[in-house]
């Protein structure tokens, strides 16, 4: 079993737990009995959220202030993954996005966006990975980790290039890590949502959200439900919604040649090109 089962000493480290998908995971993971650690830089938002656990469930959550795109304060949330031996599950839900073309973006903001979405997930994966894995070794004790991708893995996308490339890399990464744990006690499930009502479109500075049929986007608490269930079960990865299998598999199959000026003309009209 990937995730030991629930008790105080079961504790599951989320990030990007301040909104959003991040948030309901840690409420779906409380659901289920888990006790959390929260990580976001909003610290209001994460002290409101373990006093709401903890009036629903009767657990104790703690929370971390950091901002993933510092250096000093990433390698602090990789001490804890390190040191604490009540940590047995890491959810990496830390997002965010860039609208508009690379050449009218703010080369700052992309490198938060790489910093965040890439360095900060494959920090803490790593770091997670060893600490789990050696504890398995060990105790026998099992550990999971859930990465959130997206569907915009899948394929390149003119008007969101630096968002779509940065969840290549997570599903990517995350798919042969969880290959290469077989057998050890602990798994990596990646969980590739479309669009989703949260924070995102406004850190994003997107309306594309509100353009898009209502049927397209999905609800923060289903998405987060989807991924710990996968987690909770050790599978590989998980796109939950019909649309969104149907849009990562197109996205995968269909020759980029074919698959790229139509995007691009898709996204001119979602307003993805800024
Ligand atoms: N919504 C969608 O349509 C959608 C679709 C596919 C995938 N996703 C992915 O889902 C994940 C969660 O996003 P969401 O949709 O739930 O958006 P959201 O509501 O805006 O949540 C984003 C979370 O990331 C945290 N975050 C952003 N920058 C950070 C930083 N520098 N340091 C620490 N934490 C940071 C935010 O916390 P603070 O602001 O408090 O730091 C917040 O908790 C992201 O990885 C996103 O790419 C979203």
């Amino acid at each position: 079993m990937p995730l030991p089962p629930p008790g105080p000493d079961s504790l599951v480290l989320v990030t990007g737990a301040s909104s959003g998908i991040g948030a309901e995971t840690a409420r779906a993971l409380a659901a289920r009995g888990y006790p959390t650690l929260l990580v976001a830089r909003r610290e209001d938002a994460l002290t409101d959220l373990a006093a709401e656990l903890g009036r629903r469930t009767g657990l104790t959550s703690e929370v971390h202030a950091a901002d993933l795109a510092d250096d000093e304060a990433r390698a602090g949330v990789r001490d804890l993954l390190h040191r604490d031996d009540r940590i047995v599950g890491l959810v990496n839900a830390a997002g965010f996005g860039v609208t508009g073309r690379v050449v009218d973006s703010d080369p700052e903001a992309l490198d938060g966006l790489i910093r965040v979405n890439v360095l900060a997930l494959h920090d803490l994966s790593v770091a997670a990975v060893d600490a789990f894995v050696r504890r398995s070794r060990s105790t026998g004790r099992p550990g999971a980790i859930l990465n959130v991708s997206s569907i915009t893995a899948f394929q390149p996308l003119p008007g969101v290039a630096s968002y779509a490339a940065s969840k290549a890399f997570v599903q990517s990464f995350s798919e042969a890590v969880h290959t290469e744990l077989a057998g050890t006690g602990v798994t990596l499930t990646t969980l590739s949502p479309g669009l989703t009502r949260t924070g995102f479109a406004d850190a994003a500075e997107t309306d594309a959200f509100d353009r898009a049929p209502g049927f397209t986007v999905g609800e923060a608490a289903d998405v987060a439900e989807a991924g710990v269930a996968a987690m909770a079960a050790g599978h590989r990865s998980v796109v939950p919604g019909l649309v969104n299998q149907l849009s990562a598999f197109s996205g995968r199959l269909t020759p980029r040649s074919v698959l790229l000026p139509v995007v691009h003309q898709a996204m001119d009209w979602f307003g993805g090109r800024g």
